[in-house]
């Protein structure tokens, strides 16, 4: 259930980027997932979830590819227009995947807008401390969640998966959240940090703060649904927790009907047409 469906406040049958905001002013936790298909938005939207981030994690969990680096702005489309069409109630937000911003502003902007054009999101998504892009990507009309913290597309430059804002980079990072705030971001996801800086900025911030390995006190979680729901079975991290085991039932469902068809039990009559029957 929605923390929308949960309080006296009637549900919004589509959630606006004001509708999260209003959220943290309530004290309400905003529910947050990746999503990269269809199936995976429909059913998640009907289980109540708020955001849908359409993420270049696609590249390691749907792709089987080594790095979110790799992810080109076609394939966020195909993904981003799957989710979007199959989730009207949910806020859909596509990621900008790696070099189609960084180089320019103007290329910024242009693909913010192709990306919505395109998808029909409500939403983008980018990473690092850039106040000049996020603006004008506001200015262009399009809302912008911010991503701070460790940002998987600059994972050389980071040094691999590590967690930031430690000791006095915390304040670094506070100072980054107050700029992409003022910059016009909607929101801001603060990934691998630790629990006290993150709840300062969520403390400090008029907008919300959406965790993921952030500790407890942000104002939204969010999670990569393959990690949350076991459909990955590599080694999770630490920040993630297992709330089914997708896996293990696609795997028996498969070894069932493997052996249906081994043992021609399947198809039965009832599953087969007759000539002149039904
Ligand atoms: O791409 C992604 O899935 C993300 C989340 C981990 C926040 O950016």
């Amino acid at each position: 259930m929605s923390a929308y469906g949960s309080s006296e406040t009637p549900a919004p049958k589509r959630l606006r980027t004001r509708h999260i905001q209003a959220m943290k002013a309530e004290g309400r936790p905003i529910s947050a997932l990746t999503s990269y298909d269809a199936l995976s938005a429909k059913i998640f939207a009907e289980a109540g979830v708020d955001i849908l981030l359409v993420g270049d994690s696609a590249a390691n969990v749907v792709l089987g590819r080594q790095s979110t680096l790799e992810m080109s702005v076609d394939e966020m489309v195909m993904l981003g227009r799957a989710v979007a069409a199959a989730a009207p109630r949910p806020l859909v937000v596509v990621d900008l995947p790696f070099g189609s911003y960084e180089v320019s502003t103007q290329q910024g902007v242009g693909t913010a807008i192709e990306l919505m054009k395109r998808t029909g999101a409500d939403a983008v998504k980018l990473e690092g401390d850039r106040p000049e892009l996020i603006s004008a990507v506001v200015n262009a009309g399009i809302p912008v969640m911010a991503h701070l913290g460790f940002t998987p597309q600059s994972e050389h430059a980071l040094g691999g998966f590590v967690v930031q804002g430690k000791g006095e980079a915390g304040q670094d990072l506070l100072r980054s959240a107050r700029s992409v705030q003022d910059a016009g971001a909607f929101a801001v996801v603060l990934e691998m940090v630790p629990q006290e800086i993150a709840r300062e900025i969520t403390q400090t911030l008029d907008i919300p703060t959406i965790g993921i390995g952030a500790g407890n006190g942000t104002d939204g979680q969010i999670l990569v649904w393959t990690d949350a729901f076991g459909l990955g079975r590599g080694r999770a991290p630490r920040f993630v927790r297992r709330f089914a085991d997708v896996a293990s039932v696609l795997e028996d469902a498969a070894r069932k009907y493997v052996q249906s068809v081994g043992d021609r039990s399947f198809p039965a009559e009832a599953e087969s047409f007759s000539d002149g029957g039904k």
